[in-house]
């Protein structure tokens, strides 16, 4: 059974390079920030105050949060195509950062990372999630060029924002990210660092695989 992890900021490639990574060597794809998405979707679409900590955690005791063939189901119901707007990532990163929601979800992902061999992606999976993973990369990239990317994604679905408005989000939620006292996106001392600026998918994959294959032989 293998483990990696893959962390670095939002628009860093992180999931992109995962799913290729999982399918070079057919081991599962667990998205932990779709998951935080999933229960800012949630918060949203109920109201909720999240100043009310009994409410709060009322809701996370009655939420169900999977994955099914790569879908995010959340309350038996695939949410794949809700959880991608900007304002889900804004409640995404404001939900991520309160402790009864980081503790259930947490618990989930190590539980999946018991069951099989897993690549998760997220914030603090080297630091926190899967302390003992097998492998252990941060991705980064300059905020323009993350910025860049998910505007191309945004614009590609129809939203309309402009490339100021996205730069801003990613700075809002670097910082929140980084600022936040639980779980703070943090390079674990033992990952290894990959600046993807200026460099294509394919050479990203390309680094983690060898490094991979390296380690094994
Ligand atoms: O990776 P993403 O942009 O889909 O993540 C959405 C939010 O969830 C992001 O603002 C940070 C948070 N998150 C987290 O706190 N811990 C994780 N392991 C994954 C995501």
């Amino acid at each position: 059974m293998i483990t990696i992890a893959i962390d670095g900021p939002s628009g860093a490639g992180k999931s992109t390079i995962a799913k290729k990574v999982a399918e070079r060597l057919s081991v599962e794809y667990i998205d932990t920030g779709a998951m935080y998405r999933a229960v800012g979707y949630k918060v949203s679409s109920l109201g909720l105050d999240l100043g009310d900590e009994k409410a709060l955690k009322d809701m996370l005791a009655s939420t169900d949060i999977d994955f099914v063939s790569g879908d995010i189901i959340l309350d038996g119901v695939c949410v794949n195509d809700k959880i991608r707007t900007s304002e889900i990532s804004q409640m995404a990163s404001k939900v991520s950062a309160l402790g009864p929601v980081r503790e259930k979800l947490v618990e989930l992902q190590r539980a999946m990372g018991k069951k099989k061999s897993v690549i998760m992606d997220g914030r603090d999976i080297g630091t926190n999630v899967l302390t003992d993973a097998t492998y252990k990369f941060f991705m980064t990239a300059s905020a323009e060029e993350r910025a860049k990317r998910r505007y191309d994604e945004l614009i590609a679905k129809g939203e309309i924002i402009t490339f100021e408005q996205v730069l801003e989000d990613i700075n809002a939620r670097d910082k929140n990210d980084m600022e936040r006292e639980l779980n703070p996106l943090r390079k674990a001392e033992d990952a290894m660092e990959i600046d993807t600026t200026g460099l294509s998918i394919e050479e990203v994959t390309d680094v983690i695989l060898k490094n991979i294959v390296t380690s094994e032989e």
